[in-house]
């Protein structure tokens, strides 16, 4: 059920208004507010949203649609005329650049990102009841919305952004996502649900399937898959022979969804999803782990897939693999450098954490990334992107 605890006010026809506030990211409901429609300009919105005033849209639904991209362009372009500004600078310009370490790209690139949304999301959406859109032209957004926030008897308002994720999100559910590594015959799809870790790489799931297994699996055929997401790993583990597999997260999206999966895969005698901070009790032959790959604050719960802050899952793996493991079992853990090229993370400092809890490398295999950022010249992160190589290091106790 969605948490409709905050309510948003507002005075329209001379009437104040209250109704529920949703954020997802837990924004508070804006402090100033214009009843908008489609008279008003992209310009003066995007000026207004700049200074903290949002637009309940009244108008036509697929023009709100349109002036959010007419934002979005907007939010855009600051940052390509001061890139062409610095280009055309002076000296002091270039060494200002220069000296930014990759470190500090990053935090400029998410500060840019946050204040972006902060503008973005100023262009907010009535709901009605049972979650319908009392606008023209408004998509039938009910079936996208119960999957996320379930029944709803209030009206309520979310930014347009918020929503539009939601009905994206509800679009790659319905399609899935195709995992080649998945058994040919079978469905070889994984259905994502809204803010779960979306396995759109393919290549660290290549790197599951295709490493030997470790020699206790003879005796002992049982892994955990740490923080399973989708359940991605969890079924290809199954579908490789493993004859029980537990997949563990701590968040009620990640754990509905990865039933789903695995129900939908027919593979419910082997796999068995629990929830659990990190390790399930009791001891397995293999233990893979894909944590957030980034040490940093998440700036919303739908981040926490990709952001672990201060590493603490990443070492919360590492300290407790020892004791879960039995003999001759190994710990799989895939992570990308893309921390170390971002100066977030140092090669030395994952090797000690590795070394404090006693544990050797058996060895690593290493592939590169190809989803489509890596392409992206304009990303800011691109060198680091480009750098990026994703391992599965074979860890096991000393
Ligand atoms: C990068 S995603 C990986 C998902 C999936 N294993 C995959 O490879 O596609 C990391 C997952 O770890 C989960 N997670 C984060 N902290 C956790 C913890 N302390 N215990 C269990 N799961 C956790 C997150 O909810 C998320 O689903």
């Amino acid at each position: 059920m969605i948490d409709l605890a905050e309510q948003i006010s507002w005075t329209e026809g001379g009437n104040t208004v209250n109704t529920q506030w949703h954020s997802e990211k837990g924004m508070p409901p804006p402090k100033k507010l214009l009843i908008a429609d489609d008279t008003l300009t992209a310009d003066a919105a995007y000026r207004l949203a700049s200074e903290g005033t949002a637009f309940l849209w009244r108008g036509d639904f697929q023009n709100a649609r349109q002036l959010l991209q007419a934002l979005t362009r907007r939010a855009e372009r600051p940052i390509k005329r001061n890139r062409k500004a610095i280009n055309a600078k002076t000296k002091a310009a270039d060494d200002a650049i220069n000296s930014l370490t990759p470190r500090d790209v990053f935090n400029l690139h998410r500060q840019a990102q946050s204040q972006r949304a902060r503008i973005l999301d100023m262009v907010l959406i009535p709901i009605d009841a049972n979650h319908h859109i009392p606008l023209r032209r408004a998509p039938d957004v009910t079936e996208a919305c119960m999957e996320v926030y379930g029944a709803q008897n209030q009206s309520y308002v979310i930014s347009l952004r918020e929503l539009l994720g939601i009905v994206s999100a509800h679009e790659w559910r319905k399609k899935g996502v195709l995992i080649d590594s998945l058994k040919a015959g079978g469905s070889q799809r994984i259905y994502p649900h809204y803010g779960v870790f979306s396995p759109l790489r393919g290549e660290y799931i290549r790197l599951v399937a295709s490493t030997p297994l470790p020699a206790a699996m003879k005796t002992e055929s049982i892994a955990f898959d740490i923080g399973t997401g989708t359940g991605v790993l969890a079924a290809v583990l199954a579908q490789r022979g493993v004859r029980r597999v537990i997949g563990s997260d701590q968040d009620p999206r990640a754990l509905g969804c990865a039933r789903a999966n695995i129900r939908q895969l027919g593979l419910e005698q082997a796999v068995e999803i629990v929830s659990t901070n990190l390790y399930p009790s009791g001891k397995a032959s293999l233990i893979v782990c894909n944590p957030p790959w980034l040490p940093a604050r998440p700036s919303s719960p739908i981040e926490r897939a990709i952001y672990d802050p201060d590493s603490q899952m990443l070492k919360g793996f590492l300290a407790g693999l020892g004791e879960h493991l039995f003999a001759q079992g190994e710990g799989w853990l895939i992570l990308s450098d893309l921390a170390e090229h971002l100066g977030l993370r140092s090669r030395a400092e994952l090797l000690s954490w590795i070394d404090a809890a006693q544990l050797d490398v058996l060895g690593k295999v290493d592939t590169k990334p190809h989803h489509p950022k890596v392409m992206d010249e304009k990303d800011p992160l691109h060198s680091a992107r480009k750098a990026e190589v994703t391992s599965l290091w074979r860890l096991a106790p000393k």
